[in-house]
């Protein structure tokens, strides 16, 4: 079933997030109102493999990181490789074992980790690689497939790749308006955005630089897109999605962030023990960003290791 054609636009998703967006944070951005969940990108390659070598899938490091909670739905898994066979194998994998309502394909990140592959950003660039990898993950199940550019990618811009790719069956793209030579900053390119409607018949989501209610109407009203991706605008800040859907300030008293944050920590916690309370630290100081005296707090946030250190720093 495409979930994506039946979400009542504008919609608001949250864009995957690496070593952040794991199932705690997404129940919280759930709780919140976002309509879409992303997993933190996970690596065709190490699906791949694991599905060959391994005889017991339970302890793939790999499949736990794309596992999610039915409140999540609907829910994507994002993949990024860059061998169509890897993807056949990961998708095949993926949709068996951990049933999410899409999958998505990674052709943005710019990290050097990730670009050395020929993945991410660097796939993009490769315009009959990623034609191959598209077709090898389409042809590998009936989930709805989804793509997550960058506006450019070496020579290839996103018009050109939308182009080449368009007899594929690709139900949702997301956008990230910059360049790959971009980074994570600067302007987002509006019009390429609204332009890529010519060349993409299913839905599309502008992403980038979306902090706020204002943002993101003048980016929906600039790009005239279906929905928007919301990365790190959500750090610290969860209940963005109802802001953006009610029209209020992101800003809140200190008294109703700790109680999210002291709640996040106990999701984290459930999900991953201690290892979800370290994790939790970057989190917890995003938390607290801007309040007073967050800077002494901010020495003790990157110190916790139980939930009751939290809970008593917190308190305080
Ligand atoms: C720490 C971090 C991790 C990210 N991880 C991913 C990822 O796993 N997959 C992906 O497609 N994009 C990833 N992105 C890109 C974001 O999804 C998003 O496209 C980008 O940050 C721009 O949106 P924003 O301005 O709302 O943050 C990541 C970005 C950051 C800052």
């Amino acid at each position: 079933m495409n979930f994506w054609q039946k979400l009542k636009k504008p919609f608001y998703a949250l864009a995957p997030l690496a070593g952040i967006s794991d199932s705690a944070f997404r129940q919280i951005c759930k709780e919140f109102g976002a309509d879409v969940m992303y997993s933190e990108m996970a690596s065709a390659t190490a699906f791949f493999y694991d599905a060959k070598k391994r005889k017991n899938l339970d302890s793939s490091e790999t499949l736990k990181l794309a596992r999610f909670e039915g409140k999540e739905r609907p829910f994507v898994v994002q993949l990024f490789g860059s061998e169509p066979e890897y993807f056949k194998v990961a998708t095949e994998l993926i949709h068996k074992q951990i049933k999410p309502d899409g999958i998505d394909i990674n052709f943005g990140c710019p990290v050097k980790k990730v670009q050395k592959q020929g993945a991410g950003a660097a796939l993009m660039a490769d315009l009959k690689k990623s034609y191959k990898v598209i077709k090898a993950t389409t042809e590998s199940t009936d989930l709805p497939i989804s793509i997550k550019t960058r506006t450019k990618a070496g020579d290839v811009d996103i018009l050109r790749f939308l182009d080449y790719i368009s007899d594929l069956d690709v139900k949702a793209i997301m956008i990230h308006g910059r360049t790959r030579a971009q980074m994570f900053s600067g302007d987002i390119d509006m019009a390429v955005i609204k332009k890529a409607r010519d060349f993409f018949p299913g839905i599309i989501m502008a992403n980038g630089g979306i902090y706020s209610y204002e943002d993101a109407m003048r980016v929906l009203n600039e790009t005239e897109a279906d929905g928007i991706g919301i990365a790190r605008g959500a750090l610290g800040k969860p209940w963005i999605f109802k802001a953006l859907r009610t029209g209020q300030s992101v800003e809140r008293q200190k008294k109703a962030v700790f109680k999210i944050a002291v709640k996040h920590a106990e999701l984290a916690y459930t999900q991953k023990g201690k290892k979800g309370i370290i994790e939790m630290r970057k989190h917890l100081c995003w938390y607290i960003h801007g309040f007073p005296g967050a800077s002494k707090k901010r020495e003790e946030l990157i110190r916790v290791s139980s939930l009751d250190d939290v809970k008593n720093i917190l308190s305080e």
